[in-house]
């Protein structure tokens, strides 16, 4: 029997040299089209947080593939789902995190009310690569007082040192299928 990882890792598109040459894009959306494998993927998820002591009491999903697998995975624990979005994009107060890309920087937003302080969070996202999304992901949740119990995404870069970079500030990680 193959290993969900490697089930998973089959059903990755590589895209050489986009969105710039020498970038080798790790594209999920194989993952999303077939349903057979769509479920096996949402399932990893839902059955981690399933269990009593890892169930979020809301699910937070990075702009724009955190939310198709956030919410889905939000839905399926039963539990609610805010999105992080890109500057600009939400209609009402919001808390903002601004972070270094490799050109320039970038902004993102939550809704004030988005999270209560105390609440556990769960966030996620499809991929980490430097983790300067995920890492402003868990400012934003921390600056409204939540408490982001894990991060997940479906894929790491490790030679990036994202995922390090997170874990050394603090924050637990959950991911599928790692690419070097
Ligand atoms: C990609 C990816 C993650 C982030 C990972 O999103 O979906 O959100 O970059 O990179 P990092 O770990 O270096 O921050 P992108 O900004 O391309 O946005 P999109 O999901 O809207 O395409
Ligand atoms: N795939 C998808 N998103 C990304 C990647 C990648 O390889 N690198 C940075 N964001």
């Amino acid at each position: 029997p193959l290993a969900i990882t490697d089930y998973l890792r089959q059903h990755i598109r590589t895209v050489p040299d986009w969105p710039a040459p020498g970038v080798q894009f790790r594209d999920i959306t194989p993952l999303l089209q077939d349903p057979r494998v769509f479920r096996v993927l949402i399932d990893a998820f839902v059955h981690r947080y399933m269990e009593p002591a890892r169930r979020p009491e809301v699910v937070a999903g990075l702009d724009a593939r955190g939310f198709i697998i956030g919410s889905v995975i939000a839905y399926e624990l039963g539990v609610g789902f805010v999105p992080i979005r890109k500057k600009g994009k939400l209609p009402y107060t919001t808390v903002q995190e601004t972070f270094e890309l490799e050109y320039g920087s970038a902004t993102v937003e939550l809704h004030t009310d988005a999270v209560t302080p105390g609440q556990r969070v769960l966030l996620i996202d499809d991929l980490i690569a430097t983790g300067g999304t995920m890492m402003a992901g868990k400012k934003l949740l921390e600056k409204l007082g939540a408490t982001v119990t894990e991060g997940a995404a479906i894929v790491v870069l490790p030679e990036l040192g994202g995922a390090q970079r997170l874990r050394e500030a603090g924050l637990e990680l959950f991911t599928l299928v790692d690419f070097a």
